[in-house]
């Protein structure tokens, strides 16, 4: 029945099968485009610096402790918490990690759903010729406004979403990632290149790379901080839930650490793609919208010879990026029902999937599909309320869960498993039971005052 079981819900082959499927998960629009868009809005180059401090610090903790708690009870967020505590209130952690995931599947997909639209545009010559800013400004806001568009997308890429994990491909899928990631991070690296030698490059890169410290403020951690843990996936149970497939003879710190290194590292190429190329067409660092990035690379595609082929490519594997985020959102719930309730996969994979569909449908409308969602901006606030602040209260909570309530010393014995020197453990420990939930608490603490201020 366990074999069985675990069959279902899937199994690595191989610690590598897992370091692609985590880093699959963190890799994706998170990067390419919530993290530009959300430097621009909070000061550029202090944005980043207080972004590296929050994914050294906090959220490589946060990272190991996920994958700890996962590969100990080897079971889904809610069964996982259940397992060290029977019975007690820990397990609405779990179900909160299960309701953030599709709260983010939901608007997600609706810019993954954006990629495809893009991938189709590109592919039909919507670019070609002289390419300016207010081009694609106008370019996307005619786009995202059009609501069959918009639906029509969002249900494509809820609809593969749901089949991959509905017939557990997943290994398939992972197959192709290997070929096809190392190809996106190549493409990105080039297209880095050719943004950091466009005229005016230096401005974009000052604003992105050179800290002005006035900008300094509360809402630049609480983004930073929420921008750390959503591009690691971390806080609603993802990486316990991908952990939980992992040996004993795994390594699980340099497991956490090579996922964070390889999401930072994409993370600061994009932005060095948007801000010189944002200079470039002549505007400053600060104007990034939510078509930050839909905006910015067909700029740079018309910069370059072939650049019809470069951007069909890019979209392409900006979709396969997010695909592999989408499945990982997916997967949190459904493991849940299947594991929990004893669902057939199929039947948790349709209802979820359905339900982020229905659920996405305001975020997607929010753009000048619908009035009433546009107006109220669904998707921002889905957007702050799951991809920020719930991401770092369930961190909160799953530190405070190792540190206090299971104990630090038992997760070590956890992790020495695979690695039984586990040098940093000092640190790791005063980072799990201090640092990381005081700086929460103290972001939770002022929310009210940095969000509205
Ligand atoms: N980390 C993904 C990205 O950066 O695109 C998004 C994500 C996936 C967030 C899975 C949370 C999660 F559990």
């Amino acid at each position: 029945m366990d074999g069985q079981e675990q069959k279902e819900r899937g199994i690595w082959g191989s610690k590598i099968a897992f370091i692609l499927a985590a880093t699959g998960s963190a890799i994706g629009l998170g990067n390419i485009w919530r993290f530009p868009t959300t430097a621009s809005q909070n000061g550029g180059a202090v944005f980043v610096l207080v972004y590296i401090l929050a994914v050294v610090f906090i959220g490589f903790t946060v990272m190991l402790a996920e994958l700890t708690i996962g590969r100990h009870t080897q079971k889904n967020p809610v069964g996982a918490f259940n397992y060290i505590k029977p019975s007690s209130p820990w397990k609405l952690i779990g179900y909160m990690g299960i309701i953030t995931g599709v709260g983010i599947l939901s608007y997600y997909s609706v810019v993954a759903g954006w990629a495809i639209g893009y991938l189709v545009k590109t592919g039909s010559g919507a670019f070609k010729g002289e390419i300016t800013g207010q081009i694609t400004s106008r370019i996307f806001t005619e786009f995202s406004s059009d609501p069959l568009q918009v639906l029509i997308y969002l249900m494509v890429i809820l609809g593969i979403t749901t089949y991959i994990i509905s017939r557990g491909v997943r290994k398939g899928i992972e197959r192709w990632t290997k070929v096809l990631m190392p190809i996106l991070f190549l493409l990105i690296i080039f297209l880095a290149i050719r943004a950091l030698t466009l005229p005016h490059a230096g401005e974009g890169l000052s604003f992105y790379l050179k800290p002005d410290f006035s900008k300094f403020s509360g809402k630049v951690v609480l983004f930073a901080l929420g921008q750390a843990f959503f591009s690691l996936s971390l806080g609603m149970g993802t990486i316990i839930t991908y952990g939980s497939y992992l040996s004993k003879s795994d390594n699980l710190v340099t497991s956490a650490g090579w996922v964070s290194f390889a999401d930072t590292l994409i993370a600061l190429l994009a932005g060095l793609i948007i801000f010189p190329t944002l200079a470039f067409s002549g505007q400053p660092g600060d104007v990034g919208g939510v078509g930050l990035v839909f905006e910015i690379f067909p700029i740079i595609f018309s910069q370059i010879p072939g650049g019809y082929i470069f951007g069909i490519l890019f979209f392409a594997l900006l979709i396969v990026a997010a695909l592999t985020s989408t499945i990982s959102l997916l997967e949190v719930p459904v493991a849940y029902f299947v594991d929990e309730r004893n669902w057939p996969r199929q039947k948790a994979a349709i209802v979820i999937g359905s339900l982020a569909f229905f659920v996405g449908v305001p975020s997607a409308l929010s753009w000048g599909g619908m009035e009433f969602f546009t107006k109220i901006n669904v998707f921002s606030i889905f957007d702050t309320i799951f991809g920020n602040i719930a991401l770092a209260v369930g961190a909160l909570f799953i530190c405070l869960f190792l540190g206090y309530a299971w104990g630090a010393k038992k997760a070590i014995q956890e992790i020495f498993s695979g690695n039984p020197r586990f040098r940093i453990r000092p640190l790791w420990t005063f980072s799990v039971k201090f640092l990381t939930p005081i700086a929460i608490i103290i972001i939770l603490i002022f929310i009210k005052t940095i969000v509205s201020g």
